[in-house]
C-alpha cells in the first residue's frame, strides 16, 4: 500500500517539477528514503518516470551519495535500464558499418557489437570509428567475429554476447556485483552477399546460405537474449525479393506473400529449390518450369534469398508477437557488393543512381532505434511499407 501511495507522490512531484528542478523538493524525499527500507520504491518510481538519465545524473551528483549496497544497487540498474545494445552482422564496411555509426549516433546510450566474419577485419572497422569520434564512441562498440555460414562461430559468437552481458560489460550486470539479466534490444541480420556464378550448384546454395540461412542460425542463436518484451530483429533485404515474387506463378506468388506462412512451407522451397539448381538443364528453364520464374541468373537468385527472409520475417513476427520484427530494403547503395555493376553497366553507380551507405543504414537504424508500428512488414529505403510481391 505504502508503495502505491509512494508512486502517487513521486508522480505528482515528476508533474509539478520538470526535471530540472527534481534537485528540490523530490530530492530530498527521495534521498531521506534512499538509504531507508522504501528504496525499491524509489526505483520503481523512477524507472517508470522514464527519466533515467536525469535520475543517474542527479543520484551521482548528489553530495551525500554514500557508497552503500543500496546505492550501488539502484544506480546500477537505472544504468542498465538506460543502456541499449546492439547486435549487427556484415558490419566490418558498407551498410553495416553505417548501421553501427547510425546506431552509435542515434543514441548515446547505445552499445554496438560489429559484426564481422573476419576478426581483423572487424577490428580494424572499430578502429576506423574510434579515429572518427573517439571520445563518443570509446567503449561503446566491440568487434565481434561472426560467421553467418557456420553454425559453430555463431553460436560462438552468441555465447560472447551472453558473457558479455552477464558480465556487468556493455551496460550489462547491474554494477552492484549482484547477477541479473541484461538484454539485446536489437539484433540486425546485415550480412549477406552477391553470387558470382548462382548457375553452379554450390554457387546457388552458398547464396542462399548465406543470405537467408545465415539469418535463421543468427536469429535462432541470439533470440534468447533478446530483450523479451521489446526486443527487436531488423533483417536487411532488398527490393529484388519483391520482383522476384511477382515474376512467379500465381501459386508461388500466394506462398510467398502469405501472412501465415510456416517455417516448414518456407524449408520445403528451400529444398525445392536447391534439388531444382542441382538438377541437369539451365537455371532459367528448370525454375521456370517449376513456377519460379524469377530465377533468370545472379539477381534472380538473390532475389530468392531476399524473398525468403521476406518470408521467414512474417513467419517469425507471427510467432513472437512481443518482439518487433521487420525487414528493409536499404536502396541502391554505392558499395564493394554493387562496384561490379559499374563495368557491366559502362557507367558510375553515382550515375545510375546509387546513394551513400549511410543512406542505406537510414531504414535500418530506423526500425531498431525509432518508434515503429507494425511487425513482420518489409519496408522500402523511404521508411514506407511495401508489399511483399509488387
Ligand atoms: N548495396 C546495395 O545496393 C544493397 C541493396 C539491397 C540490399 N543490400 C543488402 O545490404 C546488406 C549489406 O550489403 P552491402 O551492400 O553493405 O555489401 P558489402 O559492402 O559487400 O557488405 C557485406 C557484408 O556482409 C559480410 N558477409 C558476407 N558474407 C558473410 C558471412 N558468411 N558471414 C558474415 N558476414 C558476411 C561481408 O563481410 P566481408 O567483408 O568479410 O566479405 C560484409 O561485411 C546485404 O544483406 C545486402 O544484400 C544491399
Amino acid at each position: 500500500m505504502f508503495g502505491l501511495w509512494f508512486f502517487f507522490i513521486i508522480h505528482g512531484l515528476q508533474i509539478f517539477a520538470p526535471p530540472s528542478t527534481l534537485g528540490t523538493p523530490a530530492t530530498h524525499l527521495i534521498f531521506h528514503l534512499r538509504s531507508s527500507p522504501h528504496a525499491h520504491s524509489v526505483l520503481h518510481a523512477a524507472l517508470f518516470l522514464q527519466k533515467r538519465r536525469a535520475w543517474i545524473r542527479w543520484i551521482r551528483s548528489s553530495p551525500r551519495s554514500p557508497e552503500t549496497p543500496h546505492y550501488l544497487w539502484i544506480l546500477g540498474r537505472l544504468q542498465r535500464e538506460s543502456m541499449s545494445r546492439f547486435v549487427v552482422t556484415g558490419a566490418n564496411k558498407g551498410i553495416g558499418l553505417e548501421i553501427v555509426k547510425g546506431l552509435l549516433e542515434t543514441n548515446k546510450n547505445a552499445f554496438v557489437f560489429l559484426g564481422s566474419r573476419d576478426a581483423a577485419r572487424g577490428q580494424n572497422a572499430v578502429q576506423s570509428l574510434l579515429e572518427q569520434n573517439s571520445e563518443s564512441y570509446s567503449g561503446r562498440v566491440e568487434a565481434l567475429e561472426i560467421d553467418v555460414s557456420d553454425a559453430s562461430s555463431v553460436l560462438q559468437a552468441s555465447e560472447t554476447v551472453r558473457t558479455r552481458l552477464q558480465s556487468g560489460g556493455c551496460g550489462g550486470g547491474d554494477g552492484a556485483g549482484v547477477s541479473s539479466p541484461a538484454y539485446l534490444d536489437a539484433l540486425i541480420n546485415n550480412a549477406g552477399m552477391m553470387p558470382e556464378d548462382a548457375s553452379s550448384p554450390t554457387g546457388f546454395a552458398s547464396c542462399i546460405d548465406v543470405n537467408f540461412r545465415g539469418v535463421v542460425r543468427t536469429t535462432e542463436a541470439f533470440l534468447p537474449l533478446l530483450e523479451p518484451w521489446k526486443g527487436r530483429i531488423v533483417n536487411t533485404s532488398s527490393t529484388l525479393g519483391p520482383s522476384f515474387v511477382a515474376k512467379c506463378s500465381p501459386e508461388r506468388q500466394a506462398l510467398m506473400t502469405d501472412p501465415d506462412v510456416t517455417h516448414a512451407q518456407i524449408t520445403r522451397l528451400v529444398d525445392e529449390c536447391l534439388a531444382i539448381a542441382s538438377a541437369d538443364g539451365s537455371l532459367r528453364g528448370k525454375f521456370a518450369a517449376a513456377g519460379l520464374s524469377g530465377i533468370d541468373g545472379n539477381m534472380g537468385v538473390y532475389g530468392l534469398s531476399k524473398a525468403l527472409v521476406n518470408m521467414y520475417t512474417v513467419q517469425l513476427a507471427r510467432e513472437h508477437p512481443s518482439l518487433t520484427i521487420n525487414a528493409a530494403h536499404p536502396g541502391f547503395i554505392k558499395t564493394d557488393m554493387t562496384a561490379p555493376f559499374e563495368q557491366s553497366a559502362g557507367r558510375t553507380l553515382e550515375e545510375m543512381g546509387a546513394k551513400t551507405p549511410a543512406e542505406g543504414a537510414r531504414v535500418l537504424v530506423h526500425l531498431a532505434t525509432a518508434k515503429v508500428r507494425g511487425s513482420g512488414w518489409y519496408f522500402d529505403s523511404d521508411l514506407q511499407r511495401s508489399s511483399l510481391g509488387r
